[in-house]
């Protein structure tokens, strides 16, 4: 059968990550995280002292050591998660951890650390049969990708979803902190100069706030099965 790129963007926490990982499950495609991708540059920033909350980010220095940065994946294991590797390590628990929330999306808004993931992640993305989630997929990853799919959901259903997900690691936050990060990120995601977070203009719109995943899976394979069909 024909394979197709599948572009899934969506703001923080819209729970497009999940959707677009069992989707690739269902049909069989490769799955990629870019938000991963992000995080993991992040770490090593934070991990190189490039970057901390109190003193912020040395952008130049992060832009230098680029090419040192080795991002891969490892494919899923007994979780049915496939795991982010940092130069050979197994990043993906810290890489979700608050200190690398936070710092994200000032790293992600640095143009050259955009080239260089973009770039990689096209790599990725060159045989189709990919199932990629991000905030600049549609529009700039893979422009011409046959099905765009742009994740909506409140401020407040994401932090209750980030919560929960946060809280099954064991780990305490604050639902008033997670709100806020979240807020933040939209701010900057969708304000920044180089591939700011916006609708593709062929994008299929899915607002999830009252959908079950189960509605969403039907809905997300039923625009997949649309996309197999028409000729491109
Ligand atoms: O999981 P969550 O939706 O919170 O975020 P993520 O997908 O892990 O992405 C983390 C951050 O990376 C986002 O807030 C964006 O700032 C940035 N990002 C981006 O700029 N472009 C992408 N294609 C993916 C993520």
């Amino acid at each position: 059968m024909k394979k197709i790129t599948i572009a899934i963007d969506g703001y923080s926490s819209s729970g497009k990550s999940t959707m677009a990982r069992e989707l690739a499950r269902r049909i069989g495609y490769v799955y990629i995280d870019s938000g991963a991708m992000y995080r993991a540059v992040t770490l090593y920033a934070l991990e190189h002292g490039m970057a901390s909350p109190d003193t912020g980010l040395n952008a130049a220095e992060l832009v230098k050591a680029l090419p040192l940065i080795h991002i891969s994946f490892k494919p899923a294991g007994a979780d049915g998660v496939q795991h982010t590797m940092l130069d050979g390590r197994d990043v993906e628990g810290p890489i979700r951890d608050m200190e690398v929330s936070r710092m994200v999306s000032p790293v992600a808004a640095i143009p050259e650390v955009r080239e260089h993931l973009v770039r990689l992640q096209q790599q990725f993305g060159k045989e189709r049969g990919i199932v990629m989630d991000g905030r600049d997929i549609g529009t700039t990853v893979f422009p011409d990708a046959e099905l765009k799919v742009f994740v909506e959901a409140s401020p407040e259903e994401r932090a209750r979803r980030r919560m929960l997900e946060m809280e099954q690691k064991g780990e305490k936050v604050d639902f008033d902190e997670v709100l806020a990060n979240i807020r933040e990120r939209d701010r900057i995601d969708t304000t920044r100069a180089v591939s700011p977070l916006r609708k593709a203009d062929d994008a299929h719109v899915l607002d999830n706030d009252g959908l079950t995943r189960e509605q969403q899976m039907d809905r997300l394979l039923e625009l997949y099965h649309e996309a197999i069909d028409t000729d491109h």
